[in-house]
């Protein structure tokens, strides 16, 4: 008796969620990704499942990280990407691909520039000593290696800043150019405008503003904004050098003038006025 209930109750979920699903893929017919809710390729779970595609062996000269001629097993990335999104549904011109890492390291790049390229994801060096699958990679002194995926490119110059190489990456993130830019512009504020040029350019891949942004470093507004806890000279001369107040920091010296620190923060400071 009790079985037949449960049965019973098992199938009315069922079909419950069968109604409510098939109710959300009518509502996302909608062919522009701007007003899509934000789409993403999880490439641990596509891996389980077998989707990744084929092997193959790719050669990396220059590789950025290693700083020489590398050979990794891959799978090639912008297949993956074609098989898994139809990109007849997206403005290209206005997506973002955002690569979401291990730490919480997020950095973008157009979506149109990703496209233009061979990319693959690395998920073995060739040449790793036995037992591991990576040459260990030394980054401020600590060994990392390069699990689960390193996206690398063979027809692009490691040079190429536009271009990034981002290792540990869990995910493909496609947010709207637009959707980013209109939370945290300063839209009525010529002198916050300078400072978010430059934040958008330098600090959002490890830094967010209203939960937009990388998650390695903390976020700068909210609830609390940085200017309302930190001097403000303090604050510019930390931007300019990090290391100069924390042992062992891991924010980068990024190469900031005192002047674009300043300007920096007057833009956190007209965010402080603009939380969530
Ligand atoms: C590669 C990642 C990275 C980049 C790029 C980066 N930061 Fe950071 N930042 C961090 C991390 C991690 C911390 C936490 C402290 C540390 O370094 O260990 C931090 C700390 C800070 C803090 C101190 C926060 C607090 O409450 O103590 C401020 C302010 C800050 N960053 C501002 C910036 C600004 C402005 C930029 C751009 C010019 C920037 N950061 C670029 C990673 C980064």
């Amino acid at each position: 008796m009790k079985t037949v209930k449960i049965n019973f109750l098992v199938s009315c979920l069922f079909i419950f969620c069968f109604l409510s699903c098939n109710q959300q893929k009518d509502q996302k017919i909608k062919p522009i990704v701007n007003t899509q809710p934000e789409m993403e390729l999880d490439l641990l779970a596509l891996q389980a499942k077998n989707k990744l595609g084929k092997d193959t062996v790719v050669t990396i000269v220059n590789d950025p990280v290693y700083h020489k001629t590398k050979k990794y097993h891959a799978v090639n990335a912008l297949l993956l990407l074609k098989n898994e999104i139809d990109l007849s549904k997206v403005n290209i011109k206005n997506t973002l691909i955002v690569f979401e890492c291990i730490d919480g390291y997020k950095p973008e790049m157009p979506l149109e520039l990703f496209l233009n390229a061979k990319s693959y994801l690395a998920f073995k060096d060739v040449d790793a000593p036995k037992g591991s699958n990576w040459e260990k990679i030394i980054k401020n002194g600590n060994e990392m290696n390069a699990d689960p995926f390193y996206l690398v490119y063979t027809s692009v110059s490691s040079d190429n800043q536009e271009y990034k190489w981002p290792y540990n990456v869990i995910k493909f993130h496609f947010v709207s150019k637009n959707k980013n830019i209109e939370a945290l512009q300063p839209k009525d504020d010529k002198k916050a405008m300078k400072g978010f040029v430059l934040f958008q350019k330098q600090c959002i891949t490890c830094h967010a503003i209203n939960g937009i942004g990388g998650e390695m470093g903390p976020e700068l507004n909210y609830p609390k904004s940085v200017t309302e806890y930190w001097k403000e000279s303090e604050l510019i001369d930390y931007i300019v050098n990090p290391a100069s107040f924390r042992h062992k920091v891991k924010m980068p010296t990024l190469g900031i003038t005192k002047q674009q620190s300043q300007q920096i923060v007057d833009y956190l400071k007209y965010m402080s006025k603009n939380k969530i």
